[in-house]
């Protein structure tokens, strides 16, 4: 997982490559390279550490004044963070350099083949294998040589090249891995992701399977493998340069957590209408797939996106009366069970380029099962390889850690769920008045939740400060948030968490409550709060430090426990991302408190394009 940058103009190539990897670095930030061209020769610069490192560098010894170049901001997967292994990567005669985003699944098979021809590969990557291939089948054409040469690797790849006998040239493949083409006023830009590009241009092109794009100084062009001229139809994007913007907050997180209530109206906006709810990509895809004909449901997702699917999981379940699994992407492939025709299969994916969800996508389909994708980017691989796909409208999660990701994937399967219900004659549908009133509540309930917790949590997270375990328990709904809740404090506040299901506690790890030790006590569900109250006693018997998290007006949590957090009161099925609220703020404001760089935890980068 990494991100790639590229310019080709008339201004200086160092500061528009470092700026577009800074806004690239979500994708990796364990080491940072750059090739510059000054049209005679190509010169690099790499560095161990964050984009402000590379900087630091290029400030104390500059490169050169080059109006062309690459870049790369890299998340080690082969081979430690290091100057070496970072890109960009080249051959040991220095004729070609490579950046690249992605995986080559073939890469021993390669560097075997390069070993048998006298070549010695100096780093752990597999990156590497790019440049001593176009170097050995050098034609002494560039595009000719990178014609050669992709059709040797396999994966899913994203590379921007450059060669020492072309330097006036760059060439960007995509293979299953994204690379957009940016279009400036005689200039040109290469980017892993649109954000990075907004300050340059809105004009762009994401560069298809089977595709280079050729960017020369007075232009770029975007040809077939085959050589065949391609034309690229350019599309205006419409995201604002403020939306990626910090504004008043001091970090991504902070920022996402705060604009949820927009997010989640986004996601609802114009499909919960005044008679339901209306996905009409949901009800083409139903023209050619019966639903009548689905005999299961199965929801994959990984980390956050594996938890919002539970809760889907649960809602799908009791509306449509249907058995429905969750897997984890990564674990689709060992364990999921039968597979047909008659399986619906939903993916989530915030980013719609985690590989191990699209790996699960593909394998289902190959399965023959209908598939649906909920994502908040709808021209990534996995929007465009599903059968269906559902946007959340999340707008651009730039933090590490998913926090309006997760209530908007919620929100999304709800949608899907009282859309698929409204389908049917099944008693689900009577449940759904009284549920799609509470969805219209949403935003305004998020808000409030917002305003209710803010301040009582970031007082809590002063007192775990000094703390190294902390445990999340809930039944039901309140135990996948509390995976939720766990996860994000692993994360961002490096704090070992572990969530429980509250009455699986006294069955064994109960022996690790002694006295202080602090409990997140989840019992938003009022249907479960009595059980959840008799668990929570067993807890404060041992003397932990209980925090409650109830809905406002029960006094039965608030009785017990140290200190009480009160959410406002909904629908069950909304409450898992009401609650989410207090603990994606107690991940925040620990690991702040912390001093840990909450948008950018360590060993972790946002969509993993690597299983
Ligand atoms: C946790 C987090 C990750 C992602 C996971 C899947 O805060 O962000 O667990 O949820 O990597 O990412 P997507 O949804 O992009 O497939």
């Amino acid at each position: 997982m990494s991100g790639i940058v590229g310019y080709m103009g008339q201004r200086s190539a160092q500061s528009i490559l470092l700026d577009c990897l800074k806004r690239l670095d979500y994708r990796g930030y364990d080491s940072a390279g750059v090739a510059i061209s000054d049209l005679q020769h190509i010169n690099v610069r790499k560095e161990k550490g964050r984009i402000e490192d590379l900087e630091a560098s290029l400030i104390l010894e500059p490169i050169t004044q080059g109006n062309l170049g690459i870049g790369h901001t890299r998340w080690a997967s082969h081979g430690t963070p290091s100057a070496l292994n970072s890109h960009p990567l080249s051959d040991p005669n220095g004729r070609f350099f490579v950046v690249h985003n992605g995986i080559i699944e073939n890469y021993h098979q390669l560097k075997k083949v390069l070993g048998e021809n006298g070549y010695i590969l100096k780093t752990d990557t597999d990156t590497e294998v790019i440049p001593y291939l176009l170097a050995h089948y050098d034609t002494g054409n560039f595009e000719e040589t990178v014609r050669q040469v992709i059709p040797l690797l396999k994966g899913a790849f994203a590379l921007a090249i450059m060669s020492a006998f072309e330097p006036h040239t760059i060439i960007a493949i995509s293979q299953d891995n994204p690379l957009i083409l940016g279009f400036g006023h005689e200039e040109s830009f290469l980017s892993s992701d649109i954000p990075a590009l907004l300050s340059y241009t809105k004009e762009i092109y994401p560069i298809k399977n089977g595709e280079m794009a050729i960017l020369t100084q007075d232009r770029a062009i975007v040809k077939k493998m085959s050589g065949e001229g391609v034309e690229p139809r350019k599309i205006s994007i419409r995201l604002d340069k403020e939306e990626i913007h910090l504004k008043e907050h001091d970090h991504y997180m902070l920022k996402e957590i705060m604009e949820q209530p927009q997010a989640i109206q986004r996601t609802l906006d114009k499909r919960l209408t005044k008679d339901g709810v209306r996905l009409p990509e949901v009800d083409a895809f139903l023209q050619a797939h019966d639903l009548s004909s689905f005999k299961k449901i199965v929801i994959v997702g990984s980390g956050t996106s594996y938890h919002s699917g539970i809760i889907g999981k649960k809602v799908l379940e009791q509306l449509l009366d249907l058995p429905v699994e969750v897997a984890i992407s990564s674990e689709f492939s060992c364990e999921h069970g039968i597979l047909d025709k008659h399986t619906l299969v939903i993916v989530i994916s915030q980013s719609g380029e985690t590989a191990d969800t699209l790996s699960a996508l593909k394998e289902a389909q190959e399965y023959g099962c209908p598939t649906i994708a909920i994502t908040n980017n709808p021209r990534r691989n996995i929007a465009r390889k599903a059968d269906c796909s559902i946007f959340t409208h999340a707008g651009p999660e730039l933090a590490v850690a998913a926090t309006k990701a997760y209530t908007t994937h919620i929100t999304a399967l709800l949608l899907l769920a009282i859309v698929l219900t409204q389908k049917t004659e099944g008693p689900g549908r009577r449940q759904l008045p009284e549920f799609i009133e509470a969805l219209r509540q949403l935003p305004e309930d998020v808000e409030k939740s917002l305003i209710m917790t803010q301040d009582a949590i970031d007082q809590f997270a002063q007192v775990t400060n000094d703390q190294g375990h902390l445990f999340l328990i809930g039944r039901g709904l309140d135990y996948v948030l509390a995976l939720e809740g766990a996860l994000k404090l692993q994360e961002v506040a490096y704090l070992h968490a572990d969530a429980y299901a509250s009455g699986e506690m006294k069955h064994g790890t109960m022996a690790l409550i002694t006295p202080g030790v602090p409990v997140i006590a989840l019992a938003t569900q009022e249907a479960l709060r009595e059980k959840a109250v008799s668990n929570i006693r067993e807890i404060k018997a041992r003397d932990a430090f209980v925090v409650g998290v109830t809905t406002i007006g029960d006094d039965a949590v608030a009785e017990i426990v140290d200190e009480v957090l009160y959410i406002p009161q909904a629908h069950p099925f909304i409450m898992p991302i009401i609650a989410a609220i207090p603990l994606q703020l107690l991940a925040y404001y620990a690991g702040t408190v912390r001093g840990y760089n909450v948008d950018r935890p360590r060993n972790l980068a946002k969509s993993l394009t690597v299983e």
